[in-house]
């Protein structure tokens, strides 16, 4: 089975990107099930109903997001509905939405489990205990599991994919937008990479207007963020996962959205 990842897919540039890119990766990868982090859909920060129906027409198959989810208000019914966008199982138990889903690939079923890093992103649990958790709850539905970590620093990234080495199929780094250069499968067989970076524009500031992030920067002063729009580029992974659920190949998917 073929697993598409997408990381971040940032406003309606990278919404319209990844839409002129999935005929050729589609081409390409032949992927079975499609999984993107749609956390900054929706204007650059958080989701809406609409943005996920558009990733869903796209052929997303399920949505993952982050600490911006809940930045649209109007989205929280949506959240609670909706059976193929999660949000991180290890924020406040009652917030609203759910943190994994078991989707259906033919006749397997692969879960799909997000969570929050906790340094330097607010969470109710440890993403490490959360996960042994999920994990051990899920294995007994699941054929595969893929874990989204949406966490900010790459050591606890890398914690987390030795946490879960052997267990599931891919423990897969998303939030920092800029893609790393250490995938690989663990030796316990789980495909792992620090950061799948995101889809979006590649002449701003990880999705911002460059010129408004160097202001920013420049003078420390409020300064207004709209999403940059040139040079879009998809960045993803490609995970081959094998009948015993866990993990053959991962391969960085990095193309401009032509
Ligand atoms: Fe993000
Ligand atoms: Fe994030």
């Amino acid at each position: 089975m073929v697993v598409l990842f997408i990381g971040d897919i940032v406003g309606s540039p990278g919404r319209a990107g990844l839409a002129r890119a999935m005929p050729a990766i589609r081409e390409r990868h032949a992927p079975d099930l499609i999984i993107a982090n749609g956390e900054n859909s929706a204007g650059g920060l958080g989701i809406t109903e609409k943005t996920a129906g558009e990733l869903f027409e796209i052929g997303v198959d399920v949505i993952t997001t982050g600490n911006h989810v809940y930045r649209h208000r109007d989205a929280y019914e949506f959240l609670d509905r909706s059976d193929r966008v999660i949000r991180p199982a290890n924020y406040m138990t009652g917030n609203p939405g759910r943190g994994s889903v078991i989707a259906t690939v033919g006749d397997r079923r692969v879960a799909v489990i997000n969570l929050s890093g906790s340094v330097q992103l607010k969470v109710a649990r440890s993403p490490f205990t959360e996960a042994d958790t999920l994990v051990e709850r899920l294995s007994r539905d699941a054929d595969a599991i893929i874990v989204d970590f949406h966490a900010e620093v790459t050591s606890e990234k890398i914690a987390m994919g030795w946490h879960l080495d052997g267990r599931v199929a891919a423990v897969l780094g998303t939030h920092t937008h800029v893609p790393t250069a250490d995938c690989r499968v663990l030796p316990g067989g789980t495909a792992f990479i620090s950061d799948v970076g995101m889809t979006g524009s590649r002449a701003g500031v990880i999705g911002v207007r460059r010129d408004q992030a160097l202001e920013s920067f420049r003078t420390q002063m409020p300064v207004r963020f709209d999403t940059a729009d040139e040079d879009v580029w998809v960045n993803g992974v490609v995970v081959q996962v094998r009948d015993d659920g866990l993990a053959d190949s991962i391969e960085q998917v990095l193309v401009p959205a032509e």
